[in-house]
């Protein structure tokens, strides 16, 4: 079985959707932001205060490549992952692509007091969704599905993606 990926905006609830759709499916869950702070052995704000965004963005590309080896895996990835590239590449290889769609307002109202996200980390929050969102948002439509998450549970955008699954649109 193919993987299945979640990409999306941070706050689209690419984590929690992915934990309950790989227990549904019976799938093994991987997050990739998880994976890179195990194998660095440092929080993600820590790599980019510490080494700058870029070295961040290539060790999530090394971590690509090494998950996208295997198969019949949930992938939650980290909301940069789309702006290279050779990562979309790696991922599209053996997954179907679903994007986790969400307004910038409600986005900003998930995140604005998360302090893990370095990106977010700035003084005005609000401006800088604005303007990664408008950046990214490109991006994020080159999924294989889109799915609006607005008024949903982590739960009910879970059964969302499995009856997308099942219907055979992939
Ligand atoms: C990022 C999103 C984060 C994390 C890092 C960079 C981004 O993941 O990978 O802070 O560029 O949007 P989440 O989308 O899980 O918050």
């Amino acid at each position: 079985m193919k993987n299945i990926v979640l990409i999306g905006f941070m706050g689209t609830g690419k984590t929690s959707v992915g934990k309950i759709l790989s227990e549904k499916l019976g799938f093994k869950f991987i997050d990739v932001d998880e994976v890179i702070e195990k194998t660095t052995g440092m929080k993600i704000s820590e790599i980019f205060s510490r080494f700058g965004e870029s070295r961040f963005r290539d060790i999530e590309s090394e971590v690509i490549n090494l998950i996208t080896k295997r198969d019949s895996q949930v992938i939650a990835t980290g909301g940069g992952v789309v702006l290279r590239d050779e990562n979309m590449k790696k991922l599209r290889g053996n997954g179907v692509i679903f994007c986790l769609k969400a307004s910038e307002n409600v986005i900003f109202e998930r995140v604005k007091h998360c302090k893990d996200r370095p990106l977010l980390q700035v003084e005005n929050p609000e401006e800088r969704i604005k303007e990664l969102f408008n950046r990214r948002k490109p991006l994020y439509e080159k999924a294989d599905f889109c799915i609006d998450t607005e008024g949903l549970t982590p739960e009910q955008v879970a059964e969302k993606i499995i009856e997308r699954l099942r219907d055979g649109k992939t």
